[in-house]
């Protein structure tokens, strides 16, 4: 049996992805991370009861720790989420995001080269990536390929972008055998609640103020997070080395229509009259240097690994929107911690 590392697997995605992994693959799974303000033991802690995974909580930026965990498991496949990864966080302070998700992962990149050294069969390093690595499109663009150019905007896109680099370039100075997968925005169950769609469904819930940045046209490529970890898994099974992939959902939106369609739902769910959480829509001061338009053509992962996305966003969110009001207890949770000074830092309002 493989033994895979998982980084960041507290996370939204991560947790999602081991979720998925332990269900469908014939693999032990390791996870590593640290447990900061978005790290939630809680979404996993079902697997790591059950003995489905084994859990180290750490730092990936911990050489000795790092190197440790390779020396004793010795990982067929890592498996990279760990990081620093809202955008807003990073305006207002950078530092976090250049040392996790800078020299994160070159510590693990070098433990996993010392590792693979002498190395028989197929090991493999997927480093999880986004499409802000790319910057904004305009309008009329063509969506961002495997072979669009890097131009990252914020400190975040620009701390996933450098990452990438290196990613690459341990591939071809080393032989480092990587792969770099390029995702659009993700929803579902276990993100945490400073983001889009989890935060203006909690406060249409709480009958909150729902902050729209700027004019709220900005457009995002929404994907359901199940597909995402699929397609990752995938990768995992048939992506070749040296390669980056493009994934997304072919589903772009503006802010403004998904935070109309979560306030439409809210209101259905709560059997408040149709219209009620719309009102609570406020346009507020825009994000600095706010990237405009994001979309991805993932025809490649299509075509050569027969990936497609099985959720669609307009059947998909409603059961989104349930699940947070379902897990509210666990929203509660999160809100009630350090997150709450956070939010009076970002939105000059209480938690
Ligand atoms: P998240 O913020 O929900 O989770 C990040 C996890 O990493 C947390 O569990 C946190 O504790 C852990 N972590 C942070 N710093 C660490 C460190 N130094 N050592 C060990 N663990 C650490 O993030 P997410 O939304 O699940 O994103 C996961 C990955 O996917 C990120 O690399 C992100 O750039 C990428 N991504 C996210 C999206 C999205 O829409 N959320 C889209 C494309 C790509
Ligand atoms: O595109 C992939 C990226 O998607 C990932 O790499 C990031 O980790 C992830 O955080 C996400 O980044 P975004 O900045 O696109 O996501 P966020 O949920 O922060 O914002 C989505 C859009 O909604 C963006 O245009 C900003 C806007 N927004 C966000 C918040 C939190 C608002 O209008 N109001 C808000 O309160």
């Amino acid at each position: 049996m493989s033994t895979w590392l998982v980084t960041g697997a507290a996370g939204f995605i991560g947790a999602n992805f081991v979720r998925l992994a332990s269900a469908s693959v014939e693999a032990r799974l390791v996870v590593l991370d640290a447990l900061t303000y978005a790290g939630n033991l809680e979404n996993i802690a079902d697997l790591v009861e059950a003995g489905k995974i084994e859990f180290h909580r750490g730092d990936i930026c911990d050489i000795d720790l790092v190197n440790e965990l390779f020396g004793r498991h010795r990982f067929d496949r890592v498996v990279h989420f760990a990081a620093e990864s809202h955008v807003d966080r990073s305006i207002l302070g950078a530092e976090p995001f250049i040392r996790t998700n800078i020299q994160g992962t070159a510590v693990l990149l070098a433990a996993a080269r010392a590792s693979w050294q002498d190395r028989q069969g197929k090991p493999l390093f997927l480093h999880v990536s986004t499409d802000e690595v790319f910057g904004s499109l305009e309008p009329d663009d063509p969506p961002f390929t495997e072979n669009s150019p890097y131009r990252p905007n914020s400190p975040y896109s620009a701390s996933k972008a450098a990452a990438d680099h290196l990613v690459r370039a341990w591939h071809h100075t080393y032989g480092l055998p990587t792969i770099i997968s390029n995702c659009s925005n993700n929803y579902g169950p276990w993100q945490f609640p400073e983001k889009l769609i989890p935060l203006m469904i909690l406060n249409a819930f709480d009958g909150r103020e729902l902050p729209v940045y700027g004019d709220g046209r900005q457009v995002r490529d929404w994907l359901h997070v199940e597909d995402h970890c699929r397609a990752l898994l995938a990768i995992l099974a048939g992506g070749q080395a040296g390669r980056t992939y493009v994934v997304g959902g072919a589903c772009e939106r503006t802010n403004l229509d998904i935070v109309q369609r979560i306030a439409l739902e809210a209101d259905a769910l709560l059997r408040r009259s149709p219209g009620s959480a719309a009102k609570l829509i406020r346009h507020v001061a825009d994000r600095p240097g706010h990237d405009r338009r994001y979309a991805m053509n993932a025809m490649a992962l299509q075509r050569e690994l027969g990936w497609r996305p099985r959720h669609d966003l307009e059947s998909a969110l409603p059961a989104v929107v349930r699940w947070y009001w379902e897990n509210r207890a666990w929203a509660d949770r999160i809100r009630s911690g350090t997150y709450v000074e956070y939010y009076e830092q970002q939105y000059g309002a209480r938690a």
